[in-house]
């Protein structure tokens, strides 16, 4: 009877529930400042970079495409004034971030804002002294943020050691979600504690998305590294709970330096389809952070990419998975992923791990069909009445990825 009591006390008491903020019904789409001005976390972000980066994405195409979110990473703030209210940066800032936010939404964007959930943020951004996390003014913090029409909020996991004892994730991401529950508006809630406490299996209580791992680079080190721990997490994604972030999406490369903002690649074209097509397969959050004012053309042929943008925000189903291999190439080498979308049809990557071309065979019994039609996400060539199997070269690195659907 006691024991009965108390789970309905901790019910009720943790009913805060993000996905009742009723945001976040889709995987979100935008652009994060993050490795645009300068290298990514050497960033160094002002109002005029903000502005003009959300004018490109009216005329480049992205906003037609879907991409919804300008958001302001680790760069903006400065210190707490005498009242622990939270001031921006006022020389990158000058009139505060008001003005910013209004020009975002003018625009037809929503503004999203980085804070952290400890005492200082991960990095001071090219600033010679700390710059003060959330930790100790959640409800303060978040107050300020709806008042400047915020409506996303990332929440980094930064020095969580406090006075020398480990926060718990549980209880801060709780206590941010109900601060921002409380402002009255919603507010989408991005948690980032790197995947170190499984928060796919309970951060959606609270917020809308949940890092699921490590920070993604612009290499293919770390992509294929983030592929890997994400293959089986597609069922944890979807409406109603909310979405695994594997970080953000680097095509076209990171700023070179600090002062133009030119593209430094550091993965091929190949290595770039592989990451848009596998993070549309996954629901994930859709967030760029390269420069978007000058688009090269493997950035516009990617970012763009309607069809595989569809599959993306498709949220029949839960998120995309793997779900086998063709093991003639080795153990874990040639990938089958796939995702269930609307109509019964399926989203399907065949991924090639391997530093050399390899033949991947998909037998259409995987996907408990027969005959199949389907059409190729990148090219658009279409194949009708597939029977048992398909076999297509993919490079190394690379993916093929089809729509396809069942033929009764
Ligand atoms: C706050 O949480 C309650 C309970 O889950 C929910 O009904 C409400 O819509 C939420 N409000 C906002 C603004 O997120
Ligand atoms: C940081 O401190 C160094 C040494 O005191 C100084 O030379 C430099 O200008 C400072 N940088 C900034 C951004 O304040
Ligand atoms: C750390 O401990 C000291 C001494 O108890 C206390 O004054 C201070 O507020 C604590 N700091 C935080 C951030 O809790
Ligand atoms: C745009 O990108 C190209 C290719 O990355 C680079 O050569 C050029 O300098 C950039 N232009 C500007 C204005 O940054
Ligand atoms: C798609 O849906 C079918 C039927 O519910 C299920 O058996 C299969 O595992 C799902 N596939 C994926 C990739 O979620
Ligand atoms: C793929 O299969 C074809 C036909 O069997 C063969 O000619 C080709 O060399 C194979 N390619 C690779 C990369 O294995
Ligand atoms: C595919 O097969 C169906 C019968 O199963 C047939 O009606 C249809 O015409 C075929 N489509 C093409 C493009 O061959």
């Amino acid at each position: 009877m006691l024991s009965n009591l108390l789970f309905v006390v901790f019910a009720v008491t943790g009913a805060v529930f993000a996905n009742n903020n009723g945001v976040g019904l889709k995987p979100p789409m935008g652009w994060d400042m993050w490795c645009t001005n300068g290298r990514c976390e050497r960033d160094y972000c002002d109002a005029k970079e903000v502005m003009d980066v959300t004018d490109a994405m009216v005329t480049n195409g992205m906003k037609d495409a879907g991409y919804e979110y300008v958001i302001i990473s680790d760069c903006w703030a400065d210190h707490r004034d005498e009242n622990g209210n939270i001031v921006p940066d006022k020389d990158r800032f000058p009139d505060g971030l008001v003005p910013v936010i209004q020009h975002i939404n003018s625009k037809g964007f929503k503004a999203g804002l980085y804070t952290d959930a400890g005492m200082y943020t991960c990095s001071p951004g090219g600033r010679n002294h700390t710059i003060p996390g959330s930790y100790g003014h959640y409800e303060q913090d978040a107050n300020a943020y709806a008042s400047w029409g915020v409506e996303y909020v990332k929440v980094d996991w930064c020095s969580t050691k406090v006075n020398g004892t480990q926060l718990d994730p549980h209880k801060q991401y709780q206590e941010m979600s109900e601060a921002l529950n409380k402002t009255g508006k919603p507010i989408f809630l991005n948690s980032c504690e790197w995947g170190i406490d499984k928060p796919w299996e309970w951060m959606h209580q609270y917020a809308n998305s949940w890092r699921t791992g490590p920070d993604h680079h612009d290499d293919w080190k770390t992509t294929s590294k983030i592929i890997e721990l994400n293959a089986d997490l597609g069922d944890y994604a979807g409406v109603g709970k909310g979405w695994n972030d594997p970080d953000f999406i680097m095509t076209g490369g990171q700023s070179c330096n600090t002062v133009d903002s030119s593209h430094c690649p550091g993965m091929t074209d190949t290595e770039y389809r592989t990451e848009f097509t596998l993070w549309c397969l996954m629901s994930a959050p859709l967030l760029v952070v390269t420069d978007v004012r000058n688009m090269t053309s493997i950035m516009k042929e990617v970012l763009l990419n309607k069809d595989l943008i569809e599959i993306n925000q498709d949220t029949t189903g839960p998120g995309g998975k793997r779900i086998g291999f063709d093991k003639t190439c080795g153990e874990n080498v040639c990938q089958i992923w796939a995702k269930n979308i609307t109509n019964g049809e399926k989203a399907i990557a065949l991924y090639n791990a391997d530093s050399v071309s390899h033949n991947i065979t998909l037998e259409f019994s995987l996907l408990g069909w027969k005959m199949v039609n389907i059409r190729n996400l990148w090219d658009g060539t279409k194949y009708y009445n597939f029977t048992e199997s398909v076999t297509v070269v993919v490079e190394s690195h690379g993916v093929q990825a089809y729509r396809a659907s069942a033929v009764q």
